[in-house]
């Protein structure tokens, strides 16, 4: 798990445009794999649906999926734009096909392929969660193998990653994703959509200590998590306390962030641990956090100080990087195209596609994949 600049692969640049649409961002990016190896943005384009689904204070995939349609066309052109460039300039088109809400995976996988078909353009397939694993490829020129924590509205992961398309899942969570846990704390404290940045915001003013909620699976001999126990002792908090002022919900939510941030730093030195092995003696390994919910201050924070606990550079993008965009899709993309890992224009989109197919299952309600 040394970490290496991503010079290994020498050859002459290539221009991909990304499409992302699995979830409620629309989004469309131009990026530049450089012939060392380095990657450019030329244009990054996002589309947020807050507005559309804040009245249901959460992502509602029909509407999303009406959305996506009436504006992908025009945010792909805006980046084409943006980019200075033409389809002639194109090396490939890479768009997600999943895992993500069917309906908006569709909208976002068929516009490419005509795009790759009409303009003959090799096709790239991406894994969503792959352009997340991949993003600090991009932002630091960092190439495989390092450890992954992945966390975002549908997954907590940890992850080995030890190529492109080489994934071998250390943990995930049992039940909820940490993502659906900021959400589910933020819509019952009324704290509006999205919800993970309200309860950053509103955490700001609180103490951590005010509330003890528990630490689910800490110390668990496993890379596992668990957080759907926490979000019923965050609604038992609320519903309890005689309290009724401002100042309770700014105590919840650090006090929510302090329990996951806990969790999560103790499953993440478990995989540290059960990895140290197959570190070399001279390495310099890195722990990279991606993922939505990796645009979390306090977060980063924690992660920083048990990085440098453990002897690991803590990686973690940038944050409009770490939310969904379609420049990790384009990037991921690139990455395929240099290794000729393109796709044919049959591929079917994926409401679940593990990174890690050979992974054991864990038991629990709400895994995702
Ligand atoms: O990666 P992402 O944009 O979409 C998925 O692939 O799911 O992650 C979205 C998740 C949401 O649950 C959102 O509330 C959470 O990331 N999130 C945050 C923050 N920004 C986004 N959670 C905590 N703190 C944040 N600042
Ligand atoms: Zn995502």
């Amino acid at each position: 798990m040394t970490a290496q600049i991503n010079s290994n692969h020498q050859s002459r640049a290539s221009l991909v445009l990304g499409i992302e649409s699995s979830c409620d961002e629309t989004a469309a990016a131009i990026v530049r794999r450089n012939a060392d190896g380095s990657g450019t943005i030329l244009a990054n384009q996002v589309l947020s649906q807050d507005a559309e689904h804040a009245p249901f204070g959460g992502v509602v995939p029909e509407i999303a999926a009406r959305a996506h349609v009436t504006h992908l066309d025009g945010i792909i052109e805006r980046a084409m734009e943006t980019a200075g460039v033409g389809y002639a300039d194109l090396d490939g088109v890479a768009a997600t096909a999943g895992p993500g809400l069917i309906g908006g995976v569709i909208v976002g996988l068929m516009t490419a392929k005509s795009i790759a078909q009409a303009k003959q353009l090799p096709f790239i397939a991406v894994n969503h969660l792959e352009g997340h694993a991949l993003t600090v490829g991009l932002t630091d020129n960092i190439a495989a193998p390092f450890l992954l924590l992945l966390v975002s509205g549908g997954h907590t992961q940890l992850l080995m990653v030890s190529d492109v398309g080489v994934y071998k899942r250390l943990g995930t969570t049992i039940d909820d994703a940490v993502g659906e846990a900021f959400d589910k704390t933020a819509k019952l404290l009324n704290l509006g959509f999205p919800g993970g940045p309200a309860v950053e915001r509103c955490a700001r003013a609180g103490d951590a200590e005010a509330f003890a909620l528990p630490r689910p699976l800490l110390g668990q001999d496993n890379c596992n998590f668990s957080f759907s126990g926490l979000k019923t002792a965050v609604r038992r908090a609320f519903e309890q306390t005689e309290r009724t002022d401002d100042r309770l919900r700014a105590d919840i939510c650090a006090s929510f962030q302090a329990a996951v941030c806990e969790c999560l730093r103790d499953r993440a030195g478990r995989a540290m641990t059960l990895t140290a092995e197959q570190l070399p003696a001279d390495s310099d390994p890195v722990f990279v956090i991606a993922g939505g919910v990796a645009a979390n201050e306090t977060l980063r924070t924690a992660f920083e100080q048990l990085c440098s606990e453990r002897g690991f550079r803590l990686l973690c993008p940038p944050r409009e990087l770490c939310t969904d965009n379609a420049a990790m899709i384009a990037w991921a993309g690139a990455e395929r195209l240099h290794r000729g890992m393109c796709d044919t224009l049959d591929v079917a989109p994926r409401a679940r596609w593990p990174l890690d197919p050979l992974a054991e299952p864990v038991g629990g309600a709400g895994v995702k994949a």
